[in-house]
């Protein structure tokens, strides 16, 4: 069969909509692009039509389809006894990634609703997809257009790669503006059940409904012979071939787990804050931690892209459950059959950053007094590069001959890499990799439940990102002169020339949560200073988390 590729730009583009709806009038298979996922579609009253969907998804026939219409008008048509509750979301959500559990109409059939005596109701949130339904008036039976058990298409490029081939037609209509499935409410029962969390947050439909009930299927892996109220939840699903281990906790939480724990080559989905201390792996990024919208759009594309790759395994960090988090967090889990790990550690990360000679001595060591495990990263540098073995043997593997008698030749070293900007960047890289494991490594083992890590590069390292809290350290220009001046014994000229090559005040400030301001002119009245700071830092994150 060859596959026919529409682009329709416009609800206005009559004709193209009308050569589009003329398929499915036929009986034939469409895929459509709605705001979550690409559906394919065709006739929900047809039966033929219907059992094409199964035999080209390769989808088990007790799993039932949701029925697409062009607004709620159409509701009473296929519905029963259709509650006040159901327009009263309508109204608030539709067009939008909503699909409701109603009792069914007599012409609907089974085959559609996979022998339930239900139908889910739908109505997207595109108006091209909208305009096709209507023109071809009749309710579009449409599952996410992937294979059976593969990640949901949001591209027509996904779409392509899964159904090309094996039916009438694609409507091409961009990337899916929502990126995961709609939200499923069941209005059948008493309280309303959320079936499957998705587009539309958990909270919206509070603000509606009042009490809405969670199907165990949503949070947990149900047990054999456990009968989901939405059949499709009992499969494995979205799945990538590698399997998937999602890490759950806080960003930080799980960010130290996976840069304690992953070998190198394991493929991640990461936040964007965590990509740049992962070098040496096989990382999709999803958008920022606190970008849930982001994560809805790209984490399907995130797990399908690893089928391209040779990874064995695959580690995700899990959003929190709130917002959309519960349903990007819901993929994420049902694609690695809800093996997860717990990453929360009961520690409290405190990250110190600030130009050179801005005092970030002092409030590593008030934390210490504290009982804070320290990592001051520059000795740390230092001392693993005497110590860690994996880290030496990378090292003599892309610098031959550095390594002498176990101990690196750091001059020899030095002068490989000084002027060759390649080499710079294979140390660099190197270090990357290393540096960040064995410090959140040293993190784990210690028993304190602070730990403060002083680095000058906390946040281009990305280091920044395993803190629970970060401070930015600022003096005058004129202290920091001072103290460099007396500090590494160097005159003025070249401290004020080091204070210059440094990124301004303001780039730690704007990306740090709290701010030590240390113009004091004695180490000892700095140090004061700095734990009165750190009492109320640790006070005040203890009474966040
Ligand atoms: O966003 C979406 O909902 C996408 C787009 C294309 O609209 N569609 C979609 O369909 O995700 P599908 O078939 O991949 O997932 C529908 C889910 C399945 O888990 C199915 O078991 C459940 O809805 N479902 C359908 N009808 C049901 C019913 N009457 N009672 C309970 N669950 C039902
Ligand atoms: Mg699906």
């Amino acid at each position: 069969m060859t596959t026919q590729y529409f682009k329709i730009k416009s609800d206005r583009d009559a004709a193209q909509i009308e050569s589009a709806a003329a398929i499915l009038r036929r009986g034939g298979l469409l895929a459509i692009p709605t705001e979550t996922v690409y559906g394919l579609g065709a006739d929900g009253l047809n039966e033929d039509a219907v059992l094409r969907i199964f035999e080209a998804k390769g989808r088990p026939q007790d799993n039932p389809l949701i029925l697409h219409i062009p607004d709620a008008s159409w509701l009473a048509r296929y519905c029963e006894d259709v509650p006040d509750a159901a327009y009263r979301l309508a109204d608030a959500f539709w067009p939008g990634p909503l699909t409701m559990i109603l009792p069914k109409a007599p012409m609907v059939p089974l085959r559609t609703t996979g022998g339930l005596d239900t139908v889910g109701m739908r109505c997207p949130d595109h108006a091209v997809t909208r305009a096709i339904i209507a023109a071809a008036g009749v309710p579009v039976a449409a599952p996410s257009a992937n294979t059976s058990g593969r990640p949901s298409c949001t591209t027509a490029a996904h779409v392509r790669a899964d159904m090309d081939g094996r039916i009438d037609g694609v409507v091409d209509g961009g990337d899916c503006a929502v990126g995961v499935e709609s939200t499923i409410i069941d209005l059948t029962v008493t309280p309303p059940r959320l079936l499957r969390p998705g587009g539309l947050p958990l909270e919206k439909l509070r603000s509606v409904l009042g009490e809405v009930a969670l199907d165990k299927a949503v949070t947990q892996q149900l047990s054999a012979g456990e009968q989901p109220r939405a059949p499709g939840m009992k499969y494995r699903h979205y799945a990538p071939r590698a399997p998937v281990t999602v890490v759950t906790g806080t960003g930080a939480e799980s960010g130290r787990w996976l840069r304690a724990h992953v070998p190198d080559g394991a493929g991640l989905i990461l936040f964007d804050e965590f990509a740049p201390l992962f070098p040496a792996n096989e990382v999709r990024t999803i958008g920022s931690r606190r970008d849930k919208a982001e994560q809805a759009r790209r984490v399907f594309d995130a797990l399908r892209s690893f089928d391209d790759t040779d990874v064995t395994e695959i580690y995700a960090q899990c959003p929190d459950s709130e917002g959309l988090g519960l349903a990007v967090g819901n993929r994420l889990k049902k694609a690695a059959g809800f093996h997860t790990i717990d990453a929360h550690d009961g520690k409290c990360v405190v990250g110190l950053t600030g130009q050179t000679g801005a005092g970030k001595t002092s409030v590593l060591r008030a934390l210490a007094a504290q009982g804070a495990f320290t990592v001051d990263c520059d000795a740390f540098y230092y001392e693993r590069l005497r110590s860690d073995a994996a880290l030496q043997a990378d090292i003599e593997a892309a610098f031959p001959g550095v390594l002498c008698g176990g101990e690196l030749d750091r001059q020899k070293l030095g002068t490989l890499v000084f002027d060759d900007p390649a080499a710079l960047a294979r140390l660099d890289r190197i270090v990357r990799s290393h540096l960040p494991r064995a410090a959140a490594k040293a993190v784990a083992a210690s028993e304190a439940n602070v730990a403060a890590i002083d680095a000058i590069k906390l946040i281009e390292s990305g280091l920044a990102a395993l803190c629970d809290v970060t401070v930015a350290i600022t003096a005058p220009e004129e202290t920091r002169v001072r103290r460099i001046m007396a500090r590494d014994c160097i005159d003025e000229a070249h401290a004020r020339a080091r204070v210059r090559a440094q990124k301004d005040e303001a780039f730690y400030r704007e990306r740090c949560d709290a701010v030590f301001e240390n113009a004091y002119p004695s180490a000892a009245e700095a140090e004061a200073a700095a734990r009165e700071f750190v009492y109320h830092l640790l006070r005040g994150s203890k009474e966040e988390s």
